[in-house]
């Protein structure tokens, strides 16, 4: 029998639906293959789905293609480096044979990701305040004075305490977990529908890492944000998301529940991940899994 509080075993509704049969897939990868200007493939026919208000982990260590894959979601790959294979559908609209302008569209209004270095994505020249009202004028039409409260607004469901004071800070004035909330905020300041996470918090040490976490958990559960969390630390996909698919040289080697995959993983590889983890929390996070 648990021991844990109510509060603590509570899963939310949409953490419950995950998986369920009928649930809306609003992301598809079928078979995709990356490959490099010289010909060499970096990624070899990946498969996963992401159902609509589902958290999917993508593990693996550094140089496993996790990077590439969201990538070609995103449609910004590297140059030289093109998708020669597969199909990515996102609620049945094929990307990959999309118009550049249509994927640029798309990046505003369905799609949004933040990265490991939130400064590198801000002008240090312009306060925070200021970049957000921007991005919310151009991409959702607001009016200058509308576009500032609600920036203040979005900063302020942030977690970020004194939102009106953090609105005129420059980056320089910020730390780096205030930083990726900002980001977080620009990211999700036209209502997409899916948002990737690739290492945004690899950065960040490990309490700030897990706060940041909390609030994604707390935009998918408020706001019905689908996300998709990279990262190679399995600590940090075991926190956020029901669904994990580890990744190893370019393919998936391994995919399932995220209790199950820690519980019991199939591949040799991904118990090595599990094993090899130095970071405090994983056990933690098996065992409240393991009660639920
Ligand atoms: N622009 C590029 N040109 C050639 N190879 C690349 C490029 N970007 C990444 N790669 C290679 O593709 C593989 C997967 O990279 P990546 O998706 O960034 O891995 P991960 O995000 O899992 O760390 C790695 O071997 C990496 O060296
Ligand atoms: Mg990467």
């Amino acid at each position: 029998m648990s021991t844990l509080p109510d509060s603590a075993t509570a899963v939310p509704a949409a953490a419950n639906a995950a998986g369920e049969p009928g649930r809306e897939t609003l992301l598809s990868v079928r078979g995709l293959r990356v490959s490099a200007a010289d010909g060499s493939e970096l990624v070899h026919g990946v498969d996963f789905e992401i159902p609509r208000g589902s958290a999917v982990g993508l593990v693996g260590e550094s140089g496993s293609g996790k990077t590439l894959t969201c990538r070609s979601v995103l449609g910004l790959l590297p140059v030289g480096v093109e998708v020669t294979g597969g199909e990515i559908s996102l609620r049945g609209t094929e990307l990959t044979a999309l118009p550049a302008a249509e994927w640029v569209r798309l990046r505003g209004t369905d799609l949004a990701a933040v990265f490991q270095d939130p400064a590198s994505y801000l002008n240090p020249s312009i306060t925070v305040g200021a970049q957000l009202a921007e991005v919310l004028r151009v991409k959702t039409g607001l009016a200058r004075r509308a576009a500032r409260s609600r920036a203040v607004e979005l900063l302020h469901a942030m977690g970020l305490h004194r939102p009106e004071h953090v609105y005129t800070q420059y980056p320089f004035e910020l730390s780096g977990g205030m930083l990726q909330r900002v980001l977080i905020a620009v990211s999700i300041a036209a209502e997409p529908e899916l948002l990737i996470a690739d290492e945004a918090t690899t950065a960040l040490d490990v309490t700030v890492q897990a706060e940041v976490l909390e609030l994604l958990a707390e935009l998918r559960r408020d706001r019905g944000l689908t996300l998709i969390v990279v990262s190679h630390d399995l600590a940090v996909i075991s926190q956020v998301c029901d669904t994990v698919h580890v990744f190893r040289e370019g393919s998936i080697v391994e995919a399932g529940t995220t209790r199950q995959v820690l519980r019991a993983p199939r591949h040799p590889y991904t118990l090595e991940l599990i094993e090899n983890h130095e970071r405090f929390g994983i056990d933690r996070v098996r065992k409240q899994r393991s009660q639920r």
